[in-house]
């Protein structure tokens, strides 16, 4: 799933979406959509029970990463900080720690900042309204909207990609998911469907759910879908066309040598920079190259003797990591201008918040660590690809 961007003011009527028609008879599709929202919610652990803390940590979770991986996390997430007060009284490292496996660090760090500003500016309560929650750090019209909305039955719309795509097909619209001009018409249909709803948080979560199970990209599911008589889309057999796919990004690729220098003493372990990939998590030495460079050389700078010992890919969303991984045979120094890397003992690397890639770069060296969520085999052999963050 990802954010939609606000709808700037001003913005109608729209430029390039113009011609694309409105969803048709929005009282009846709200209808249909509660209807089977009722009897057809998957059993989530933030819908049961709902608050607007559940409901906002759940969202920033969801925010593309899949429910599947967010289930465990959350749990995780809620038993270590059970409201604002607990979280923004955590020191970061602790709030990142519980952070692991979900990726996108800097949503962490913005939910923490949020948590901070709802006991600072309204006594520890997630505030209920979506103009108050969107004033908080981190927290865009979606999210402020899902909130609002769903918990506290406030009348705004919500857009994410999934909703996207459930209007465009309704519509026959035949968009292209991530065009601003796209995203404009889908927040304007998104309205016109929650203001004739009778609950609005039901008619946005209703949408979000039926584009995560049943009007799914690529092929979908329209013998169960409860508003498949109402589907232009479908009317005129273009549902599996309809919205255009996203222009891919142009990607970067990038090499990085990692120097795991790890004995009985611990595991030498550093801290990335505050800002960027990663910012403030800890990982082996690394030193980043272009794909341009020799892992080799860019191990030199910072070891006189190694042995290479595997590689693997790091996908990112804008970018494929190399990653080379080295055994350290000398010691390793600190990276320049930074702070020096320590020792942490084996056992205690779960205590520290590393990535995935450095779960994994650690696995290819054989140091007997494990990832926090489901193991998976490093080959140690050519580079092998994984898509976490
Ligand atoms: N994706 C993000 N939030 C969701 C929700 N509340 N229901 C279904 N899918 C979602």
């Amino acid at each position: 799933m990802s954010i939609r961007t606000p709808l700037p003011p001003g913005s109608d009527p729209l430029p390039d979406a113009g011609s694309f028609g409105p969803v048709s008879d929005p009282k009846a599709v709200s209808e249909a959509l509660e209807a089977w929202f009722r009897v057809a919610a998957r059993r989530l652990p933030w819908r049961d029970p709902r608050s607007g803390y559940r409901a906002l940590v759940s969202e920033v979770m969801l925010q593309q990463t899949q429910v599947s991986r967010v289930i465990e996390a959350f749990e995780r997430f809620i038993a270590r900080f059970p409201g604002p007060a607990v979280l923004a009284a955590a020191p970061e490292p602790d709030v990142l720690a519980a952070w692991q496996g979900l990726g996108y660090y800097r949503r962490a760090r913005l939910l923490h900042a949020a948590a901070r500003a709802i006991v600072e500016r309204h006594g520890g309560e997630v505030p209920a309204s979506a103009a108050e929650l969107e004033a908080l750090p981190g927290i865009g019209r979606y999210t402020a909207a899902a909130i609002a909305s769903i918990v506290h039955g406030e009348r705004v719309p919500l857009v994410d990609g999934n909703v996207t795509r459930v209007l465009c097909r309704l519509a026959d619209a035949p968009g292209r998911m991530g065009d601003p001009a796209t995203e404009r018409w889908a927040w304007r249909q998104a309205g016109s469907l929650v203001q004739a709803c009778a609950a609005p948080g039901v008619t946005n979560e209703a949408l979000m759910e039926l584009g995560a199970t049943v009007c799914v990209p690529g092929t979908p599911d329209c013998a169960r879908c409860p508003v498949a008589h109402a589907c232009a889309a479908r009317a005129a057999g273009r549902q599996g066309e309809v919205p255009l796919p996203k222009r891919p990004a142009r990607r970067r690729t990038l090499r990085w040598a990692v120097l795991v220098d790890a004995g009985a003493d611990g595991v030498l372990l550093e801290r990335r920079p505050e800002r960027g990939l990663w910012a403030s998590m800890m990982q082996p030495p690394t030193v980043e190259g272009s794909e341009h460079d020799d892992p080799a050389a860019l191990a030199r700078t910072r070891c006189e003797r190694f042995d290479a010992v595997g590689s693997f890919v790091h996908v990112t969303s804008h970018r494929d990591v190399e990653f080379c991984v080295f055994r350290a045979r000398a010691p390793v120094s600190g990276a320049p201008g930074r702070e020096a890397p320590v020792r942490v003992a084996q056992g205690m690397l779960g205590a520290h918040a590393l990535s995935n890639a450095a779960w994994r770069a650690l696995e290819v060296a054989g140091v007997g660590v494990r990832t926090p969520r489901a193991a998976r085999p490093a080959r140690r052999a050519g580079p092998n690809a994984s898509t976490d963050s």
